[in-house]
């Protein structure tokens, strides 16, 4: 297969006037304007059962975007033999060709539909245009392109043949004889794709069930993915419920592995009902997950607060504190907390939250409305506690759509749980440390918290930042020094969290293609 070199899909500007922005107002105009009926899809056969969901838009929770149909279980079974009956011709495709198809779905989601797929990513997730066009266009297009860019590299090692007249080592990857279960979030449409897509490139058949809150954009990237020739049944997919979903595929002789975004809770249960099912199966299935965070932004006093103020406020509040990486806790010293704080304050009331259709917004509304509950309540907790101050924010408003203001709480308890527990919205807890304190402050930042996804640190003192990168080792799968701990990048930083963010399997970097194959070793005697 020829030779090919990958690069990170460049993000548009949507200036006013340029090509991008007009193609991206009509391709608005028209989603908001239709309900697109999604059917559940099984070898290319479509389903439609009395189970009728909508999803609509979080800003505007009273418009729909789209209808579609719970699987039920017998769907599901049908999709499992499906799976497994597909699976072994997909795996006998030669790798070229399947590398044809993810290149060439690459070229269709960064030209033809890069619009589209905007358009439902902002609608649906109320993402605003700079939001969706780094999930929904270049960190999808560069999980298609450089998983395909891993497989053909990893593909090339070959063990050593020492005599090679007498006999020849190498090895191969296969697909499992089973099928893979994607299970994806709402928070990102490329964390959909890469989670459905990657085990099938590596030659498994998937069952997908998408988030019911981006079930719009997801179908998207389902119908670009069999325009670009991935054949009908190797990725099925099936908007279902959670529990129905989870009790079907573990119980299949057939499962070979669950590719999971979503919470601890859920991902901990799919986990035990494989530990009971463990007798049943024909391979050990293989357990992928990423599960949540509490990630930190960690504030020296050799720190330079203006770069801590713009990063902070970007991590805590860019779509609305959604992302997994979001900065959720931060720890500042009592020398830097006034310029700080004073900051941080006028860069919150730059930012303006509303609709996402208009290029001015900064937030939209957070998804649903059992995340704005959830969201409220730790706000109402700040507003109670004595403990507790909100420094800036603190207002929500869920009449028209789910919206919550970026919202900044100082405490004087740095394991209260508005510091420990995950949030998942725009609120940012700080914990102001006196100086003289710091070696205590250090040690919170990793024994407060069960999660260990992203954190940073702020500093120019070197010796720290030497001393911040061994004891913080454990505290983050993504770290970083002097950035905000948002914004990985397929390719250059691959993303994943250990402890009970998940199991650290970095999607974006050259070992996550493995975790989806079955390897071969061959000797071969002449
Ligand atoms: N790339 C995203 C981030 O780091 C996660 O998928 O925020």
């Amino acid at each position: 297969y020829p030779d090919f070199k990958v690069e990170n899909e460049p993000i548009l500007g949507y200036k006013k006037g340029s090509a991008e922005r007009e193609q991206l107002i009509e391709a608005l105009e028209k989603a908001s304007n239709t309900i697109e009926d999604i059917p559940i899809v099984i070898g290319g056969e479509e389903f439609r059962t009395s189970e009728v969901r909508h999803q609509v838009m979080p800003h505007d929770h009273q418009h729909k975007i789209a209808q579609f149909y719970y699987a039920d279980n017998k769907l599901i079974q049908k999709a499992i033999n499906k799976s497994v009956e597909v699976q072994a011709k997909w795996d006998r495709t030669p790798m070229g060709e399947r590398l044809e198809i993810w290149n060439r779905a690459a070229d269709l989601m960064a030209g033809k539909y890069r619009q589209k797929l905007n358009a439902a990513t902002m609608l649906g997730q109320s993402k605003t245009t700079i939001q969706a066009e780094i999930d929904s266009a270049c960190e999808l297009i560069d999980f298609i392109r450089f998983n395909a860019f891993f497989l053909k590299e990893n593909s090339k090692y070959q063990p050593i043949s020492e005599n090679p007249c007498v006999t020849k080592n190498s090895v191969r990857f296969r697909g499992f004889d089973g099928f893979f279960a994607a299970v994806s979030p709402f928070n990102f449409t490329a964390i959909g794709g890469n989670l459905s897509y990657t085990p099938a490139l590596m030659g498994n058949s998937v069952l997908w069930k998408p988030s019911d809150t981006a079930v719009l954009s997801n179908w998207v990237v389902y119908q670009i993915m069999r325009e670009a020739g991935v054949p009908e049944g190797v990725v099925n997919f099936l908007p279902s419920d959670g529990p129905v979903f989870g009790d079907a595929i573990t119980s299949s002789p057939y499962l070979s592995g669950i590719n999971f975004t979503g919470s601890v809770p859920t991902f901990n249960r799919l986990w035990q009902q494989v530990g009971q099912n463990i007798n049943n199966y024909i391979n050990y299935p293989k357990l992928i997950g990423e599960c949540g965070g509490k990630n930190y932004h960690f504030v020296h006093p050799s720190a330079d607060p203006q770069s801590v103020i713009t990063s902070t406020i970007r991590s805590a509040f860019e779509y609305c504190g959604q992302k997994c990486s979001a900065c959720s806790r931060a720890y500042i010293p009592e020398s830097l907390w006034t310029e700080i704080r004073d900051g941080m304050i006028k860069e919150q009331g730059k930012l303006k939250v509303g609709d996402v259709t208009d290029f001015s917004t900064f937030m939209g509304a957070v998804i649903d409305e059992r995340a704005f509950n959830r969201i409220k309540s730790y706000i109402d907790h700040a507003r109670s506690s004595d403990k507790l101050d909100i420094i800036v924010g603190g207002k929500y408003d869920n009449s028209k759509g789910f919206f919550i203001q970026p919202t900044i709480v100082k405490t004087t308890d740095p394991k209260d749980k508005i510091m420990v527990e995950e949030i998942f919205g725009p609120v940012l807890s700080i914990y102001v440390y006196p100086d003289r304190e710091l070696d205590a402050t250090m040690e919170l930042v990793g024994s407060s918290t069960q999660f260990a996804l992203t954190g940073a640190v702020f500093a120019n003192d070197e010796a720290f930042l030497r001393r911040a990168f061994e004891e913080f080792k454990m505290t983050a799968g993504n770290f970083y020094i002097n950035d905000k701990s948002t914004g990985s990048v397929v390719g250059q930083q691959p993303f994943g969290g250990g402890r009970m963010s998940g199991t650290n399997d970095k999607a974006g970097g050259p070992y996550y293609t493995t975790r989806f194959t079955t390897i071969q070793a061959i000797k071969e005697t002449f």
